[in-house]
């Protein structure tokens, strides 16, 4: 499996992903103009020549990132793709200066496993309605540790 950055080719296949899993609130649906406009924002898993992961590094503030689009295919699940979704965008962020990555959900479980704490961001009550219906907001500080991939 490779990790790598997406390319516009990659849009259709990145918002088949993310839909899969929209019709159960889980995640919000995304375009696939809006991805590909986006793209250098997203990190894509590949087996052969498929794409079965794909997260997204969405600016929040100026030292302030969002994890979002974390999709792994269904037939991928459990094998490290997400872990190593989850990493690709943290080696992102660190290298595009974010000091604190963060990710709405209800995965509590998924996120504390990759050191993602519950955390209360102010600014999402107030910008972000759909906050409320999710479980919580989770967040980790970026350090230096952990520079293990090379998507830049
Ligand atoms: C959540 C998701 C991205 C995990 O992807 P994955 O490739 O199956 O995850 P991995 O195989 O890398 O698992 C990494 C670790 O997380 C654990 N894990 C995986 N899915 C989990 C879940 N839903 N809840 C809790 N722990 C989970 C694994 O057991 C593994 O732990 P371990 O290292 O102690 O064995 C995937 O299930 C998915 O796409 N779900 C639907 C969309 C979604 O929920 N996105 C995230 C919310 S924004």
């Amino acid at each position: 499996m490779e990790i790598r950055r997406a390319t516009e080719r990659d849009a259709a296949a990145i918002r088949a992903l993310i839909d899969l899993y929209v019709a159960d609130g889980t995640l919000l649906p995304r375009t696939e103009e809006f991805i590909a406009s986006h793209a250098d924002h997203f990190v894509v898993a590949v087996r052969g020549d498929r794409v079965v992961g794909c997260a997204h590094l969405d600016e929040y503030a100026p030292s302030l990132a969002e994890l979002r689009s974390l999709a792994v295919a269904p037939d991928a699940q459990g094998s490290g793709v997400g872990r190593a979704l989850v990493a690709a965008v943290e080696d992102l962020a660190r290298r595009r200066g974010y000091g604190t990555v963060f990710a709405v959900s209800n995965d509590e479980e998924f996120f504390g496993k990759h050191g993602f704490l519950p955390r209360h961001i102010p600014e999402l009550d107030r910008e972000r309605s759909e906050v409320s219906k999710y479980k919580g907001v989770y967040a980790k500080d970026m350090g230096d540790e952990g520079r293990a991939t090379a998507v830049r």
